[in-house]
C-alpha cells in the first residue's frame, strides 16, 4: 500500500528554498549591510545609496573575506580586505554583481552572485534563488500591497524543525483541544505546486478574553484562507462579517530550531489612524492565538504517524513539505586562483 506521505526522519529540518523575511525595512538604512544565513548558504543584504536593496553572496570571490564589513558606494559593495569593488547595477534584480578592476594586477575578477530580493510588507525578504528562478512572492490574491497597513511582530525561536511548526496550521484536530475553535462545514485543501491552499470556516467555542473579543468582532464565523508557500512562508487571511485581516509567518531554519517572524496587516481604508489601531488589535489577537501553539511546539520531536482517514489535510501537507527544497539552488563562486 502506498504510504500517505513519504517516510522520512521528520525531526530533521527539511531543505527550504522559498522566501524568507530578513529584517524590517527600517532596520536597513542607506549604506548599511546585514547578513542572512540559510543552512550552508551565506548572503549579505545591503541598501545602496540609491535606496535599492540587494542580496549577494557573503564571501568575496578573491580570498573569501566575509562581506558583512564591506562598505557601500552608490550601488557597489567594496570588500574590506583588498578593496575589490563589486558593481551591483541600478536595480536589485541584476543577474550578478560585476567586479570591475581597480588594479590591473588583480585581474580577472569574477562577479558576485546575486539573489532575488523584495521589499514588501514593511520588510526585506530574500530567497536563495536568482531573480530568474525565484517563485512568486507570497501575497494575497486580488489585494494591492499599498491598500494595507502593516505591523512587524516579535520573532520567536522554537526548538523544533520548521515542518513541525508549519504542520500546526493544517492540524484540524488541535483546533478544538488547543484553540477552542470548531468548524462550520468541511475544509478544502488544494496542492497548487509551489503553494498549498487550505480553507475553512471556524467559530469560537472558548471563553478567554481573546475568544470573547474574537466572537464579538467576527459574528462567530471566521473565514480562513491559508497558503503555505514552498514551506518557508504561511500567509493567512481571515474574513469576518466586518473586515479582513492578513498575516505572514516566515520560517527560518537555524541551529537547533526555527525562527518564526510574523507580519500583520489590515486594510488602510479611509481612516489611516484607525487602521493603525486596528492592526495593533489584529496583531494582539493573532498573537493570543499563536502563543498557545508556541509553548506546546517547543522541544517537540516531530514524528507524525497518521492515516488519510484520521487526518487527510495533515497527510496532504506532509507530502507537500517533503517535496520542498528539491532541485538545486545557485551556489556562489569559490575563491579562484589568479
Ligand atoms: S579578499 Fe576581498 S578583495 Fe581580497
Ligand atoms: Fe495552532
Amino acid at each position: 500500500m502506498t504510504p500517505p506521505f513519504p517516510e522520512l526522519d521528520w525531526h530533521e529540518p527539511l531543505p527550504l528554498h522559498g522566501w524568507f523575511l530578513v529584517a524590517p525595512s527600517r532596520q536597513l538604512k542607506r549604506g548599511a549591510v546585514t547578513t542572512f544565513d540559510l543552512s550552508d548558504l551565506s548572503l549579505v543584504v545591503f541598501r545602496g545609496e540609491d535606496d535599492v536593496v540587494r542580496a549577494v553572496q557573503a564571501h568575496c570571490p578573491h580570498m573569501g573575506t566575509h562581506l558583512a564589513h564591506s562598505s557601500v558606494h552608490g550601488s557597489s559593495l567594496q570588500c574590506p580586505l583588498h578593496h575589490w569593488r563589486f558593481e551591483c547595477g541600478s536595480s536589485g534584480t541584476s543577474p550578478g554583481c560585476a567586479g570591475p578592476g581597480a588594479s590591473a594586477l588583480l585581474q580577472p575578477r569574477p562577479a558576485l552572485h546575486s539573489y532575488a530580493v523584495r521589499e514588501a510588507c514593511g520588510a526585506i525578504w530574500v530567497t536563495p534563488r536568482s531573480e530568474s528562478s525565484a517563485q512568486p512572492f507570497p501575497f494575497f490574491d486580488g489585494v494591492s500591497p499599498d491598500s494595507l497597513v502593516y505591523k512587524q511582530g516579535t520573532p520567536v525561536f522554537l526548538r523544533c524543525p520548521w515542518q513541525a511548526v508549519v504542520a500546526n496550521a493544517f492540524d484540524l484536530n488541535h483546533f478544538q483541544t488547543v484553540h477552542a475553535r470548531a468548524l462550520h462545514g468541511t475544509p478544502t485543501i488544494d496542492d497548487q505546486g509551489h503553494r498549498l491552499e487550505f480553507r475553512y470556516v471556524s467559530k469560537v467555542t472558548g471563553d478567554e478574553l481573546a475568544d470573547r473579543i474574537m466572537r464579538k468582532v467576527s459574528g462567530n464565523s471566521i473565514d480562513v484562507t491559508i497558503h503555505c508557500w514552498e514551506g518557508s512562508v504561511l500567509t493567512v487571511k481571515t474574513r469576518t462579517q466586518r473586515r479582513e485581516t492578513f498575516l505572514w509567518l516566515s520560517f527560518l531554519p537555524v541551529e537547533g530550531g526555527t525562527v518564526v517572524k510574523p507580519v500583520y496587516a489590515v486594510p488602510r481604508g479611509s481612516a489611516p489612524l484607525l487602521a493603525r489601531l486596528r492592526v495593533q488589535v489584529a496583531g494582539w489577537l493573532f498573537h493570543a492565538f499563536l502563543k498557545k501553539d508556541i509553548r506546546i511546539l517547543e522541544r517537540m520531536r516531530f514524528s507524525p504517524r497518521l492515516t488519510p482517514e484520521e487526518d487527510p489535510y495533515l497527510c496532504k501537507y506532509l507530502s507537500f513539505a517533503a517535496r520542498q527544497g528539491s532541485g538545486s539552488i545557485p551556489q556562489p563562486h569559490s575563491p579562484q586562483p589568479l
